[in-house]
């Protein structure tokens, strides 16, 4: 196994996995309520990808010998370089599209209650990661996390994420991550925010 950026040639495989990743997750079940749920995750992934492959972002890819997709992370800088403006706007309409009027609702309402317990200033944010049902638990995650906070923490960055559930959330604070507040609903009790804080050094 192998990580390298993600590219327009690997953007699609990229969604793919993301997409087989969170079809169950509560979070995304909440935003994207209703029918033709996979499809529309997919379209919104490919709008999440597209638009991290411009200045404001970067995607990591895990990769078999075989270059099969095993893994994928997205993350974002913030505040978003001016130049990732045009980006957001050609490639970001899928998303809007994907969540319908009411998902774009529950977005908002979701961002809003969350908004207290995020990084104020310039950070980094794990967007998005999802590994292929066959290849969890092997490890795969834990190296895309650990690949790019390597990067991240040459810059003294902060990062922040979202957890979906208990088992992420276990994930995440093995790498330095904490619970910063709560992001639960009813159909999503577990989530939270989290932040990491570069180590000392
Ligand atoms: C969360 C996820 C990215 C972790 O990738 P992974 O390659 O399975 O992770 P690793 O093998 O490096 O580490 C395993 C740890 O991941 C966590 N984990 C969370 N969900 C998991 C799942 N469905 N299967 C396996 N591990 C999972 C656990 O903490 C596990 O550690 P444990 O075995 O001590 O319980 C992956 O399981 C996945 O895509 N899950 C579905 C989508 C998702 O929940 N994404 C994160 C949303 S915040």
């Amino acid at each position: 196994m192998h990580i390298e950026p993600a590219t327009e040639a690997t953007a699609r495989g990229a969604a793919d996995v993301l997409t087989e990743a969170f079809v169950d997750d509560p979070v995304y079940g909440y935003l994207l309520e209703g029918a033709d749920r996979r499809r529309r995750l997919d379209r919104f992934f490919l709008g999440v990808v597209r638009t991290a492959l411009g200045p404001g972002g970067v995607v990591d890819l895990a990769l078999d010998e075989d270059r099969t997709v095993l893994g994928a992370a997205v993350w974002s800088r913030h505040p978003a370089p001016p130049a990732a403006r045009l980006r957001n706007l050609r490639e970001g309409w899928r998303m809007p599209l994907a969540l319908r009027p009411r998902g774009v609702v529950h977005l908002r309402t979701y961002l809003r209650r969350t908004a207290p317990y995020r990084t104020p200033g310039p950070h980094w944010s794990l967007d998005d990661i999802g590994v292929s049902a066959a290849g969890r638990g092997r490890g795969v995650g834990g190296a895309l996390i650990r690949h790019r906070l390597a990067l991240i923490d040459e810059q003294r960055a902060i990062v922040d994420l979202d957890s979906t559930t208990r088992g992420s959330r276990r994930l995440y604070a093995r790498y330095g991550f904490r619970v910063a507040g709560p992001a639960g609903t009813e159909a999503a009790p577990e989530a939270t925010i989290m932040v990491r804080t570069p180590p000392e050094g």
